[in-house]
């Protein structure tokens, strides 16, 4: 944007590099405001940093606009970038001209001082980005993205755009959302459609092109679990790999967790610093000692990140996790055993009272797995890894994927995957098949285990759950 008095320069710019006695234009909305007689102060907040400026107003402007200054409006100053003497900020603007941009009436305003619960937030997503908590969460949400993206292309991956409305149900997990459009039994397309689950099918087709590939956009899933970790639309970042195994899935999920976590703490310190005041339990605000609410007294999200990333992650297989559950002395509301599934409870256990630390899973047995997972010497289990981390559970699951077109067959028969919709991929094994593999990352359990937010609902901008799609 072009530079000059007149032109507006977001609060980051500002705090970067403007230089004091500069006329300078800032924007935003009104966060507090105090009227005195000789000076008054305006906070506005524009959403580009976790800091607000402080306006300072003389006499004849407070008194002209101090019935309009209330919080939430949305203001236009123009004024000379000071040092502030005193208070919290070292730069302050002297204001010379206000413009009240778009008025708000304090006494309607839906969000009022005293914290309310993310809960109730909820029900006002269009308005929650303003408050302190949701602004630093779409900036995490957006940092984290970006890095995922800047990770991937330093190391050579193509982002594949893998379509959103598809044919087949990649996880073989039937919770597919169907797409129609009018009222012909055939629909649209000919042929019954749906919402993705996710692209690793189709990307695995390019990874068979360009080697090393990635997908990264919303995915649906119709399952029916009110839980705080599952949505029915979220967001999924999924690379795959030619010419690599189960080892190298590991080595890059471990390598990318740990970069995007480092390079995104390191991007927003002010953020960070407000995660951090939050329980990690509870989310009530605490002081550094227990928590008032729940009486959690353990570390903040930022020690906890630092802990989880200081050694490297740990890794055992399903066999070996389930003899570790076995021995210890809990009643789990879920059985355990070589033929039941991990559930939460035990998934959390592992990653945060046994390691304490995030741990991969492999060689999950094969009847519990999707069709597309390469099964191990033995038949019994198959190249399967989940990454489990403290707080949230399953943030990645991947696996070398099944190359040998006769084994991928029997997989496919075993789990009832109709051959015809997938012929394609079939195709995949006939000509230049090469051992693949790749994950499926979560975005929001990772920005859950970022911010130490609890719900999966206040992560995203407007969260889609089992009976809920407003806005
Ligand atoms: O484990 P999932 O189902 O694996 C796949 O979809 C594979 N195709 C990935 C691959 O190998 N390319 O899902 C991957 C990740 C999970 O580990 C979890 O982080 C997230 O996606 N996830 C959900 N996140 C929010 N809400 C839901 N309903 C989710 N279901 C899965
Ligand atoms: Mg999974």
């Amino acid at each position: 944007m072009e530079r000059g008095p007149h032109r507006r320069r977001s609060i980051a710019r500002l705090l970067e590099g403007a230089v004091v006695g500069e006329q300078v234009v800032v924007t935003g909305w009104v966060k507090t405001s105090r009227f005195s007689k000789n000076v008054s102060f305006v906070h506005v907040f524009d959403g580009s940093t976790d800091k607000t400026v402080q306006v300072v107003l003389d006499e004849a402007l407070a008194l002209a606009y101090k019935a309009e200054l209330g919080v939430g409006a949305a203001v236009r100053v123009q004024g000379e970038w000071a040092a502030s003497p005193g208070g919290e900020q070292s730069v302050e603007i002297k204001a010379h001209e206000v413009q009240i941009v778009g008025a708000s009436d304090p006494s309607t305003y839906p969000l009022q001082k005293k914290r309310t619960t993310l809960e109730h937030l909820r029900t006002i997503a269009h308005l929650r980005s303003r408050t302190n908590l949701h602004q630093a969460v779409v900036r995490a949400r957006d940092a984290i993205s970006w890095h995922i993206h800047r990770y991937f292309h330093e190391h050579g991956f193509r982002w594949i755009h893998t379509p959103i409305i598809t044919g087949s149900d990649a996880e073989g997990a039937g919770e597919l959302f169907e797409v129609r459009a009018g009222d012909k039994p055939e629909g649209f397309f000919g042929k019954r459609t749906f919402l993705t689950v996710s692209g690793q099918l189709e990307v695995e087709c390019f990874a068979q092109s360009h080697t090393d590939v990635y997908t990264f956009g919303p995915t649906f899933r119709a399952e029916n679990s009110n839980t705080a970790r599952h949505a029915a639309e979220f967001w999924m970042i999924e690379p795959e790999m030619a010419f690599a195994d189960l080892d190298d899935v590991i080595a890059l999920a471990e390598d990318f967790v740990r970069t995007v976590t480092q390079r995104v703490m390191a991007d927003l310190p002010g953020d960070f610093e407000l995660f951090d005041k939050r329980c990690p339990e509870c989310g009530a605000y605490r002081p550094k000692e227990a928590c008032k609410e729940c009486g959690f007294d353990g570390p903040g999200v930022v020690a906890s990140l630092q802990a989880a990333l200081a050694e490297p992650f740990a890794r055992v297989t399903f066999h070996e996790a389930v003899a570790i559950l076995q021995q210890v002395d809990r009643a789990w509301e879920y059985p355990v055993g070589p033929h039941e599934s991990l559930q939460a409870e035990h998934e959390r256990y592992l990653a945060e009272e046994h390691f304490g630390r995030p741990v991969f899973i492999t060689n999950y047995p094969r009847e519990q797995k999707a069709f597309y997972m390469r099964v191990d010497e033995g038949g019994e289990t198959v190249s399967a890894t989940d990454l489990l981390v403290p707080r949230i559970g399953e943030m990645i699951g991947g696996s070398q994927r099944e190359e040998r077109l006769d084994m991928l067959l029997e997989q496919m028969e075993r789990h009832q995957v109709e051959q015809e919709e997938l012929w394609w991929y079939l195709d995949l094994r006939r000509w230049g098949s090469t051992p693949h593999g790749g994950f499926g990352l979560g975005l929001e359990r990772m920005v859950l285990w970022m911010t130490g937010v609890q719900n999966i609902r206040d992560v995203l901008p407007f969260p889609r759950t089992p009976g809920h799609a407003e806005f």
